[in-house]
């Protein structure tokens, strides 16, 4: 639609994008008839346990670094097709079953990656994420790990899965590793669980929050992040397949823009939410009542919050 090509225009850092669920549609239904197995259901989950069950399943799938290559160089290609000029995709190296270490996870992915952004001129950063159930040994693990990826191409933790039971504070000292490191902090806060959790998150030193829509319920933690400048990666149609609002229409972005919040729009997990970063722009704008200037300001925020090289920022803006 003519919508979609001019928010594709529009130069952007796709900043909260799940690695293995940005995999092609295709590209899956062709893996999983090799392998044999059932196509994972997509866009409609009955609880968010049953939608991590389907991301395990597109997990299953990247058993060969072949495969991992093929998704990265698709990933990226596609997100240059999207306008996106900065991609920070979040993956657990330690679930690839294509590679016996999460060290040798990434000393695959890391340079796969830079090299897929050098062919599609898009510049690639990789956030570790923590897996907030797995308890505190993998996090402390995962921190160390991405530590040791500082400046070969990791640029942030993450901390992904329930919120409910698993408080970021939880995550504290791994967090105090990938920042001594040099690395950012980009947790999920304040999606399935309440504002006090994006409280929590910038109490931690969050260089940008994952999700963080709840702040919305507390006008205190609202003018918290108005005030910090700490960015929300938001994903409109993820928080509504995944129940967190009842609609696009129910969804406070448009509140948290008028409230001088920043935010950038992301995807999360496109292929099992059935949206890319485009279509999120195009439903801001037509489902949301969101200005075309004030997405081309999400999009400038997108890319000033990013892990990027000054001089991409500076060329970009
Ligand atoms: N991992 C992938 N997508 C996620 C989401 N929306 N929330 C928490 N963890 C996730
Ligand atoms: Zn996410």
């Amino acid at each position: 639609s003519p919508s979609y090509e001019r928010y594709a225009a529009l130069p952007k850092a796709h900043l909260h994008v799940h690695l293995e669920a940005a995999m092609r549609e295709d590209t899956m239904r062709q893996w999983c008839g090799e392998d044999g197995v059932e196509v994972p259901p997509l866009v409609e989950f009955p609880d968010f346990t049953r939608f991590l069950d389907a991301y395990g399943l597109l997990i299953a799938l990247l058993r060969t670094p072949e495969r991992v290559a093929r998704l990265l160089d698709e990933v990226v290609a596609d997100a240059a097709a999207q306008g996106v000029v900065a991609i920070e995709f979040a993956s657990i190296p330690d679930k690839s079953a294509a590679f016996d270490t999460a060290e040798d996870a990434l000393e695959f992915i890391l340079p796969t990656a830079a090299a897929a952004g050098r062919r599609h001129g898009v510049w690639t950063g990789a956030i570790v994420s923590i897996d907030r159930g797995a308890g505190p040994a993998h996090a402390l693990e995962a921190a160390r790990l991405a530590a040791r990826f500082a400046g070969r191409g990791v640029v942030a933790v993450g901390l992904v899965a329930d919120e409910r039971g698993n408080p970021v504070a939880g995550a504290a000292d791994a967090f105090s590793i990938a920042r001594e490191a040099g690395l950012g902090v980009v947790p999920h806060a304040g999606e399935l669980a309440g504002p006090e959790e994006v409280r929590s998150a910038l109490d931690l030193g969050a260089d940008r929050i994952q999700h963080g829509v709840r702040a919305a319920e507390d006008p205190r933690v609202v003018e918290m992040l108005a005030s910090s400048g700490v960015c929300l990666d938001v994903c409109p149609s993820s928080n509504v397949v995944l129940g967190v609002y009842p609609s696009l229409g129910d969804h406070p972005l448009p509140a948290l823009l008028d409230d001088g919040v920043r935010c950038s729009i992301g995807a999360d997990d496109p292929l099992l939410f059935g949206v890319d970063v485009v279509d999120e722009y195009v439903l801001a704008h037509e489902r949301m009542g969101i200005s075309e200037a004030r997405l081309a300001g999400c999009a400038r925020a997108s890319i000033d919050s990013s892990f990027a090289p000054a001089a991409l920022k500076r060329d970009a803006l």
